[in-house]
């Protein structure tokens, strides 16, 4: 079985990218730069947005981080995101999920600058990417790394019957139209499942591309997959496991050891979709720089 390497491509790719900035900086004397802003102190939330500010540095762009209080008001949070909107030097903002219940999360999205909304969630974005303008929108960073792996691993899409299990706006919805696109890297059949959906195996057993957004570990099973299927696992749970240090440790939606003894190709977890969420942050941030200064 091929194990579909996020880890690696995710640091190839960052290489890349830094060659591309640097020219950039070379050229213009201008890097691109990214803005995360934190509302709260959700430990698990600081420890992402450090690691997408240490991967902004790797790369050569800037960063910063902004920090507001758990108490902060949605007209204070909205009132900063335009004052971001129109900063030149800003060509990434994102805000970090979850927010504060006082905060009305769609509220967020929309007030972010579609050509500076990094993450993809804008309706603006996600709707050019449903009506197939990929080089004119931002894609979701997790189903557009997930393109990514199954481009560089030359995984054939064509004609091929994808299922993706979940629906959320930020994986499930996306990944699954992406998926449907008349692009050289996608162009499938695609199915999407979900917690109504009925008798869930007799679908997941027909994909050729099983791609698995949940948040259950462990839900997909080998008996739901075909022999010699594609699979792509996303989830990310944490699970108790005395046997190590910290008494626990990740896993995906996927049965690893059961699956990965019939499929083809599997993402392992950690390091196979998750990675490639951050590296593809990256490439979006670039590619707004790059749209703003004509540089494309
Ligand atoms: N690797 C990464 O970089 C990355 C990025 C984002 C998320 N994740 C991980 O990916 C997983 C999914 O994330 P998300 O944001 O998409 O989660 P989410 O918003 O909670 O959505 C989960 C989806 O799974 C469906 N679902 C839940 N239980 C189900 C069941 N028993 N049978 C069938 N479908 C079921 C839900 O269906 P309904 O719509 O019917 O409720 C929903 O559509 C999580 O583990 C998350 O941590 C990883």
């Amino acid at each position: 079985m091929l194990i579909i390497d996020g880890k690696k491509v995710s640091i190839d790719l960052k290489s890349e990218l830094k060659v591309r900035v640097d020219e950039h900086r070379a050229a213009t004397g201008k890097v691109p730069g990214l803005t995360v802003i934190i509302v709260g102190e959700d430990p698990a939330s600081q420890v992402y947005v450090r690691n997408k500010a240490k991967s902004c540095k790797e790369t050569g762009m800037h960063s910063s981080v902004i920090e507001m209080e758990a108490s902060t008001s949605e007209e204070a949070l909205l009132s900063k995101i335009r004052e971001l909107n129109d900063d030149p030097d800003v060509h990434g903002i994102l805000v970090q999920q979850p927010l504060p219940k006082q905060i009305d999360e769609f509220a967020v999205t929309l007030a972010i600058d579609p050509a500076k909304d990094v993450d993809g969630f804008h309706p603006e974005n996600l709707g050019r990417l449903v009506m197939g303008h990929l080089d004119k929108c931002f894609v979701s960073c997790t189903p557009y790394g997930i393109l990514e792996l199954l481009g560089r691993y030359n995984i054939e899409t064509k004609g091929r019957h994808c299922v993706v299990v979940g629906r959320s706006n930020i994986v499930g919805k996306p990944m699954a139209n992406l998926m449907l696109q008349k692009l050289d890297a996608t162009n499938c059949t695609v199915t999407i499942c979900h917690s109504a959906t009925k008798d869930i195996p007799s679908y997941t057993r027909q994909a050729d591309i099983l791609i698995a957004a949940i948040g259950k570990a462990g839900f997909i099973t080998a008996d739901m997959v075909k022999p010699g299927a594609v699979v792509i696992d996303v989830g990310i749970n944490r699970i108790d496991d005395p046997s190590t240090k910290s008494g626990s440790r990740l896993v995906g939606d996927v049965d690893y050891d059961g699956v990965s003894a019939l499929a083809s190709a599997m993402t392992p977890v950690p390091g196979g979709v998750g990675p490639m969420t951050i590296a593809m942050l990256l490439k979006n941030t670039l590619q707004s720089f790059e749209r703003a200064n004509n540089l494309q």
